[in-house]
């Protein structure tokens, strides 16, 4: 059986997204089933999901509770609209996501991705400055190779030249700050990397140059993930939130990776101890089963919006399917899961048999960084002759071809396993990553 696409699958009309369709038609990689830790290929291999998918299913793949939930939702009640209207899940679903989101940060909008989390926290963002007699705060600051999804505002705020350059202007009054990626200071460091706090300072001329009456809010990832695992430097966001609350701009946090764990601690907020005014979140929300998103706002923010008549509609937004119950029946479900079993723990846990494993890889072929923290990871590799990406390329195909999926981000391959993974399983990973590390040369 080859990995190929079934006769009655014509690879012609799917527009794969971020991917380079020809290549990938020509020579495909597809996944059949899941279970647990593992693909299971169409030519009957086994793949180790070395990314908990793209960064969402940190429970693990087929997760009987959370199809049940959802089965049982879908034959109860399909639909329901949640304008001017309700039904109980999303009120259930923002009740026990409020008692594991940072302090305060109690009132959620929903969405059905990170996008549009993302574009209805810089929304909020911006309604709430109007809303406190603020209104000329209407600048948003972003960063250097930050990723915050596809729609106009995320990519207007992202930092990723390739995924902004071909779409025009996006939004006017935008600002990036520095990246924090620095080879040269912090190549190999364990734990966060110890230069950049000043980066943070940045914001400051920024400040200084628009005038603090004029920025409505600061967006980051707190972990740059889809850029290749840019670790905070120590100190760093401690910095951005006391310049932000200083100068009356909301600070948002983008979870949509960070979240549910994956650096230890419900979300990255607290584990490095920064409370944001707004946090962004999805893909584990619902341990990817179904789309949804989800946008955890600061009481005073939301008390803002809660003036004026009370017949009057607060805030001019939402998505048809905010708050749908399926979506909501696969997240309670997930979140009971991850309450069950701890999973919130184990990137801690493992934390440090985690970056033992990552780092006996730092002598191989063309590796010039590694960086992990809670259970991700990212190595990076040299450039190759031919340019940006090929060797990341390379690497994931090799692993691929050894039973090992992981992600290539440019030059670096990210590593996020499933919260539930065993230190036996990160040994095999390992060992089939290095392997396709030799392999790829
Ligand atoms: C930090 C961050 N924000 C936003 C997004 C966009 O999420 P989605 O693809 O669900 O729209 C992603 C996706 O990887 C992300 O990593």
């Amino acid at each position: 059986m080859a990995n190929d696409f079934h006769p009655s699958a014509s690879p012609d009309h799917f527009w794969m997204p971020f991917t380079a369709n020809r290549q990938f038609k020509a020579s495909p990689r597809l996944l059949e089933s899941a279970e647990g830790l593992y693909y299971t290929a169409s030519d009957g291999r086994k793949i180790l999901d070395g990314t908990a998918g793209l960064w969402c299913c940190n429970a693990g793949h087929g997760r009987r509770e959370i199809s049940e939930a959802v089965s049982r939702q879908i034959a109860k009640m399909d639909f329901a609209p949640t304008f001017q209207m309700g039904h109980p899940l999303p009120f259930e679903l923002a009740e026990k996501l409020s008692t594991i989101s940072p302090e305060g940060l109690d009132r959620v909008f929903f969405t059905n991705s990170g996008s549009e989390s993302v574009d209805t926290a810089l929304k909020v963002a911006l309604a709430y400055q109007r809303a406190i007699g603020q209104g000329t705060r209407t600048r948003l600051i972003g960063r250097e190779l930050a990723y915050h999804g596809v729609g106009f505002g995320g990519i207007s705020v992202g930092g990723m030249p390739n995924n902004r350059r071909a779409f025009g202007a996006l939004l006017p009054g935008v600002d990036h700050l520095p990246h924090t990626l620095d080879l040269q200071r912090n190549a190999f460091s364990k734990g966060l990397p110890q230069y950049g706090v000043e980066k943070a300072d940045e914001l400051e001329r920024l400040v200084t140059l628009h005038g603090a009456e004029n920025i409505a809010a600061v967006i980051v990832e707190p972990m740059s993930g889809s850029a290749g695992v840019i670790l905070p430097p120590l100190g760093y966001l401690q910095r951005l939130r006391e310049i932000t609350a200083r100068h009356g701009i909301l600070l948002i946090f983008d979870e949509v990776i960070t979240g549910f764990g994956r650096v230890g601690e419900p979300f990255a907020a607290q584990r490095w101890g920064v409370t944001p005014d707004i946090l962004t979140c999805a893909k584990g929300l619902t341990n990817g089963a179904i789309p949804m998103g989800a946008v955890f706002v600061a009481d005073k923010l939301f008390e803002a919006f809660m003036t004026g008549p009370e017949s009057a509609i607060e805030f001019f937004h939402g998505y048809t399917y905010s708050g749908h119950p399926v979506a909501c029946a696969a997240a309670l479900a997930t979140q009971e899961i991850y309450q069950r079993e701890n999973l919130f723990q184990k990137a801690i846990e493992l934390e440090s048999y985690w970056q033992d494993a990552l780092f006996s890889l730092k002598d191989l072929p063309n590796v010039t960084d590694i960086r992990t923290v809670g259970l991700v990871a990212g190595v990076q590799f040299a450039m190759h002759a031919d340019g940006v990406g090929k060797r990341g390329y390379e690497v994931f195909r090799e692993c691929f071809e050894n039973g090992l999926m992981v992600r290539a981000s440019g030059d670096t391959i990210a590593l996020s396993p499933a919260l539930i993974i065993e230190k036996p399983q990160i040994d095999t990973m390992i060992a089939q990553f290095a392997d396709g590390i030799r392999q790829a040369g």
